[in-house]
């Protein structure tokens, strides 16, 4: 390691990294963080994380010695999970054993608003706290750190390895398409103008936290009896998806799209332990956003996270009309409404 004398005077980087989307979902994975099928999300823009990192001299003898704020508070709960993630990956961050690092951490969202908010934290904070590595080892930033920082993100966090990259990523190895990687993710570089600042208004239809956390439903992937070929057609989907997204056929987006989401929730649902995340506002709006875009032939379609918000996409030149649809059909299904869009991915910002 280069001159960590000098650098524990203090080192500050401030990194923002957006939230993602999932149009295939990551549902299921095997040890360490790896995923048992495929995804491609969309990154977002306005929904993001952004941490301040700083490093100074260590007060105690703890390996990993970390103080995190969220929004201005100490939070020694996500805090003490940063630390152990951190502790675990070492060898990627080995300044760690020399200096103590504070964390202050805040989102774009609403802390109730029921957006996870873990891809956009780990990706935030593993391109930070690499920053820094690369910063004593006196290394330019590059493409392979953005490739690091992924695999960095990933093993914080499965989907936060996506978000490293702008506009549409691929996470997990697809037969047939060259570069992608259990490991970390990768972009989508061929993307049809109408897929270019697609629109995703995200409908607050529950804003209390998860009950059932993500890591208890990969699990339950473990002995799901329909694990296997829900495997294989995510990454038969995946596949297809990177063609409809260059050629642009936004038919085929929306068929496979809705029925991810619902593929997702019906693992849910007949798992062993089965559980229900939907909600009725999740039901009227998934049902008014069908019916509309059949009356009015309008490709708006939704998607589902792990919880009971809908995700409304369309694309950019439909963006009056499905507003306005936002603003009064759907207006009774939910609390709040998150207007974003497809983003240009992480960004370094000045202190
Ligand atoms: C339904 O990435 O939150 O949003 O790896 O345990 O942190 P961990 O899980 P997480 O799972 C996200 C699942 C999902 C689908 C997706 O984003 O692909």
């Amino acid at each position: 390691m280069g001159n960590t004398t000098e650098t524990t005077n203090e080192i500050k980087v401030k990194w923002r990294c957006p939230s993602n989307i999932a149009i295939v979902k990551y549902w299921g994975k095997k040890s360490v963080q790896i995923p048992c099928n495929p995804s491609l999300s969309l990154t977002l823009s306005n929904s993001y994380t952004e941490v301040e990192v700083t490093v100074s001299e260590k007060t105690t003898h703890e390996q990993v010695e970390l103080t995190y704020y969220f929004e201005g508070e100490e939070n020694q709960k996500f805090g003490n999970r940063v630390a152990a993630y951190l502790a675990d990956n070492i060898d990627s961050f080995p300044y760690l054993n020399m200096v103590a690092v504070t964390i202050q951490s805040k989102n774009s969202f609403p802390h109730s608003a029921g957006i996870a908010s873990s891809a956009s934290a780990f990706g935030a904070i593993a391109l930070a706290m690499l920053d820094i590595a690369y910063q004593f080892e006196e290394k330019e930033i590059d493409d392979d750190f953005y490739q690091k920082a992924s695999e960095l993100a990933r093993l914080g966090s499965g989907s936060a390895c996506r978000s490293v990259f702008p506009s549409y990523s691929i996470w997990g190895e697809v037969d047939g398409i060259e570069g992608t990687s259990n490991e970390y993710a990768v972009g989508v570089h061929n993307i049809h103008p109408i897929f270019k600042n697609y629109k995703d208004a995200i409908l607050i239809v529950e804003d209390e936290p998860k009950k059932i956390s993500s890591t208890v439903g990969h699990s339950l992937m473990n002995d799901h009896p329909f694990a296997e070929i829900r495997f294989k057609q995510a990454e038969k989907r995946t596949k297809e998806l990177v063609d409809i997204l260059e050629e642009g056929d936004i038919d085929s987006f929306i068929q496979i799209c809705e029925s991810d989401a619902l593929t997702l929730h019906a693992m849910m649902m007949t798992s062993t332990d089965y559980y229900l995340l939907v909600k009725p506002g999740t039901i009227t709006a998934i049902e008014k956003i069908m019916q509309f875009r059949l009356e009015n032939l309008v490709p708006v379609c939704f998607t589902l996270d792990a919880g009971p918000n809908v995700h409304v996409l369309y694309p950019e030149k439909y963006q009056d009309v499905v507003e306005e649809f936002i603003n009064t059909e759907l207006k009774d299904t939910y609390k709040k409404v998150i207007f974003d869009h497809e983003g240009e991915g992480p960004q370094k910002l000045s202190i």
